[in-house]
């Protein structure tokens, strides 16, 4: 398939889905209003229980040194902020409500939540390690790095059906058993899906490029870096399942050393991994 084909038919799609529910808009409405208020979002957020506990397991995945739990989501809003919140609000409702609307069983949708979750708990680990880096940013970019696969299975089921049966065949990565059978891969569609929706470039560059890190502009070279690391890491320490079990992908090697990163460090860092209580 044409990707310029493909991004059509995601964006006129996102624009055409009759169930999308109003909790989507919502969630929409407040991601464009840059005069949203702490109070606001947190009302809206805890209106919804599924979603409430989601976030505060997103927020409490954060490394910021805090001896107690998050408990309220309050909380982890004024902590977190109002732009990461949202677009993780809106993350999480893409997951829960293309749930629902999905008829085909082709990825398992917990399973790929997990591993998010674990790569957000990876990038923090490398993000600490290397300073001066915006964890917010860093944590909302790996919640959604695989947003894309949420998409395409949404829209091309069929074909993610054929791809993921190809991925097992040849031990192919997912992006390449995508490329392979449709032309483009989910880091494409979740790209394409975040710009349409007006995520910030610091979000969207990431979720585009994780797997192809040479490909991005310098300015959004280190996060994405730092999410392509955070996911192969994850895999290594098989925390949830992104649809894709090969543990041996290669990490770019300019990420790695823009990171400054050595094989002892990653061996490091995927032991860390392992241990974190709160992924599962
Ligand atoms: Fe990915
Ligand atoms: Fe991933």
């Amino acid at each position: 398939m044409d990707p310029a084909e493909a991004k059509n038919i995601i964006i006129t799609n996102i624009k055409a889905i009759p169930t999308l529910p109003d909790r989507m808009h919502q969630v929409l409405t407040l991601l464009k209003d840059d005069n949203t208020s702490v109070k606001e979002l947190a009302h809206f957020i805890s209106s919804d229980q599924a979603m409430a506990s989601r976030l505060l397991q997103a927020a409490n995945s954060i490394r910021f040194g805090f001896s107690r739990k998050i408990a309220t989501v309050d909380r982890a809003t004024v902590i977190l902020g109002v732009k990461a919140v949202t677009s993780l609000v809106l993350g999480i409702s893409v997951f829960d409500n293309f749930r629902l609307t999905k008829n085909e069983i082709t990825i398992d949708l917990d399973e790929l939540w997990k591993h998010s979750m674990g790569c957000a708990i990876a990038a923090q680990i490398i993000s600490d390690k290397l300073g001066g880096v915006d964890r917010k940013t860093v944590l909302t970019a790996a919640i959604l790095h695989d947003i894309g696969k949420v998409i395409i299975d949404l829209f091309f089921s069929r074909e993610y059906a054929k791809t993921l049966k190809t991925l097992r065949n040849n031990g192919l990565s997912m992006a390449k058993a995508e490329e392979n059978v449709m032309g483009f891969n989910h880091a494409d569609a979740g790209g394409w899906f975040c710009d349409e929706l007006a995520f910030p470039s610091v979000l969207v560059s990431p979720i585009s490029f994780h797997h192809n890190v040479d490909g991005v502009d310098k300015e959004h070279e280190l996060i994405t870096s730092i999410v392509h690391i955070a996911d192969n890491l994850c895999k290594r320490a098989q925390i949830g399942d992104g649809g894709d079990d090969n543990k041996n992908h290669a990490i770019n090697l300019h990420a790695q050393r823009l990171l400054n990163l050595n094989k002892d460090d990653l061996e490091k860092i995927t032991g860390e991994l392992k241990k974190e209580e709160n992924v599962n």
